[in-house]
């Protein structure tokens, strides 16, 4: 289990969560957990539930070194404020990536601040065009100085109007896409042992899709949030470098413990410090008094009075580990976090642990 500390306590076996400036305590694993059992792995999945398969990728991970030390490279150097282009159109990308995926261009979005650069290729066969705006986009996590996470993400046509369920095959070859820039991406894809358990899991053949490689680096991580998509089930993470801190559970389970924890008597004080207005203070405990209500205000872009409470409040993370809902990745380290729809899907809030950011791959999971 992982375990919440307020301090480090110069222990060395403590890493910090610090978010964007919020300090949120110190945590550490009291023994390695187990790997589930065939069993367990489908009854957590069905049941909505969050599933660690610890170090199932470290008998691979060494023959991607090569590829991981790359895809530091690209992002260190993007971080030092070089243009990707340029750096994928030489090798070791332009090898890989000729001549199915031709570059045609490199957008810098002015309405996505978050954006870094938006590569677009097109998918050539025999000579020919057989998809047009397949995407690698590189953004920023957050807006926050301190804080150099970042992501790619491979996808096409116009973000967040696309259906891209309805066209798998323009999906498939953003994957190929992924796999030309990363090709670490087969420690997951092509992993014989994870393939069969979630072919076991989820009744057929998985397939990955809508990927993304992230680096979170310190200070960094993602805010509490889930990934519903329409067309997949879940997600699957896989740590391939540096280590992450997690905390992932249900949506009804999440919403109870907000509610458990507004109910201690210690939580008001606690709250003071991340809610410092009576008024949003009683606001919210209005909202956590209607698990309708709660849930809906969740699922709203803004929802800064529960985001006070799930991203901000060290007491609240610490009610959330000390109730067993972390979970610490280093390499080889796997997370399957159901996303069934909304009602049911798994939240999760990512943390940096350590000095270094750390590459690792998420990818969407959807059956043929
Ligand atoms: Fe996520």
């Amino acid at each position: 289990m992982v375990q919440w500390f307020r301090n480090s306590d110069n222990d060395s076996t403590r890493k910090e969560l610090t978010r964007r400036g919020f300090d949120l305590g110190w945590i550490s694993e009291d023994a390695r957990p187990a790997m589930p059992d065939r069993e367990t792995v489908q009854q957590r999945w069905h049941n909505d539930q969050a599933i660690m398969l610890p170090g199932i990728l470290t008998d691979v991970i060494d023959s991607y070194a090569v590829d991981i030390a790359s895809a530091h490279q690209l992002m260190e150097k993007t971080l030092n404020g070089a243009e990707i282009a340029p750096q994928i159109e030489s090798e070791p990308y332009a090898s890989r990536l000729n001549p199915k995926f031709p570059l045609i261009s490199a957008l810098f979005e002015e309405h996505d601040e978050q954006c870094i650069e938006k590569l677009m290729f097109d998918a050539e066969k025999d000579g020919e065009v057989i998809a047009e705006e397949l995407w690698c986009k590189a953004s920023w996590l957050s807006f926050h100085d301190d804080d150099a996470s970042m992501r790619f993400r491979f996808s096409f046509g116009m973000e967040g109007y696309e259906d891209v369920a309805a066209d798998p095959a323009r999906q498939m070859l953003a994957s190929e896409l992924t796999d030309a820039i990363f090709p670490e991406s087969a420690a997951i894809t092509e992993h014989e042992k994870l393939n069969q358990l979630l072919a076991e899991m989820v009744g057929s053949k998985p397939v990955y899709t809508e990927r993304i490689i992230y680096f979170n680096a310190p200070n960094g991580g993602a805010q509490m949030h889930h990934d519903v998509e329409r067309g997949h089930l879940g997600v699957v993470f896989a740590q391939l470098s540096g280590s992450t801190g997690w905390l992932a559970m249900a949506k009804p389970v999440l919403i109870d413990e907000i509610r458990a924890f507004l109910a201690l008597p210690e939580s008001e004080s606690a709250l003071a410090n991340t809610l410092p207005e009576p008024a949003d203070r009683q606001e919210l405990r209005e909202l956590a008094s209607d698990r309708a209500a709660l849930s809906l205000h969740m699922d709203q872009f803004d929802h800064e009075l529960s985001e006070a409470l799930m991203d901000r409040c060290p007491e609240f993370i610490q009610h959330l580990f000390d109730r067993g809902y972390g979970y610490i990745l280093g390499p080889g380290d796997v997370l399957l976090m159901p996303q069934r729809d909304l009602e049911t899907c798994v939240w999760h809030t990512v943390f940096c642990l350590g000095d270094d950011p750390g590459e690792a791959l998420s990818f969407a999971l959807r059956t043929i």
